[in-house]
């Protein structure tokens, strides 16, 4: 079997991380979280008390950031680490979701994650999932995923999920986070969010996770 890049961009909360990782697993490829990288760089812009106006700082902070993934041998689900820290738990929080647009609305942030995912792609077989993968990280990957779903549907799945990790957040916040999210995420300048028009369009509203998967791993068989 060949290997291809398969792209999964869509909006906040519509299932592209989970979706991503089950088609990953289904081909037998690697699964790339490029929202994991914008969450670790905001949660070290953070630490470091960085003012995202300030050039200098912002560079200087990017100097000392360093994102890596490691398999969890225990749970075999792969983590995120920031400067050799695991950081997978605190990058999910309401904390980080509420900055980390602005974050990655920088275009020095971006330009070094974006490098970072073209190096852990440059092998193909994989899955990466996030906002600009096939448009400005893999513009020529073999397969283009542009996931959406309703705004209800993504904010009750996102309140379960967090109420799971022990965060209770009202739906109305979350409501407006996603949508925050999703319009300074299609705004910004650079790797703004947008559909392609070679992409296949999943809408999640309607379908159970199980035939999103089969939908999308489909399509990659008739081109591998
Ligand atoms: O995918 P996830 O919701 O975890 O991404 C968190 C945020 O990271 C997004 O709302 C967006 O601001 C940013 N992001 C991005 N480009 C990507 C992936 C994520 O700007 N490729």
């Amino acid at each position: 079997m060949g290997k291809i890049v398969i792209a999964i961009d869509g909006y906040s909360g519509c299932g592209k991380s989970s979706t991503a990782k089950a088609v990953a697993k289904e081909l037998g490829y690697t699964y790339i979280d490029t929202g994991a990288m914008y969450r670790a760089a905001t949660l070290h812009f953070l630490n470091q008390y960085v003012t995202l106006t300030n050039p200098q700082e912002v560079e200087k902070a990017l100097q000392n950031l360093e994102i890596s993934f490691h398999l969890n041998p225990d749970t075999g689900v792969q983590e995120t680490y920031l400067n050799g820290l695991n950081v997978e738990e605190q990058i999910r929080k309401m904390k980080i979701s509420s900055r980390v647009s602005d974050v990655a609305a920088i275009k020095a942030v971006r330009k070094k994650l974006v490098a970072q995912q073209q190096q852990l792609g440059k092998k193909k077989g994989v899955v990466m999932d996030g906002r600009d993968v096939g448009s400005v990280v893999f513009p020529g990957a073999e397969l283009k995923v542009f996931m959406t779903a309703d705004l209800d549907t993504r904010a009750g799945r996102r309140q379960a999920e967090l109420l799971q990790k022990g965060e209770m957040i009202p739906l109305e916040e979350i409501k407006a986070n996603l949508s925050s999210r999703d319009k300074i995420d299609s705004s910004r300048e650079v790797g703004p969010l947008k559909k392609m028009d070679d992409a296949l369009e999943v809408d999640t509203s309607n379908v159970t996770f199980v035939e999103q998967v089969a939908k999308i791993v489909e399509k990659a068989k008739e081109i591998i």
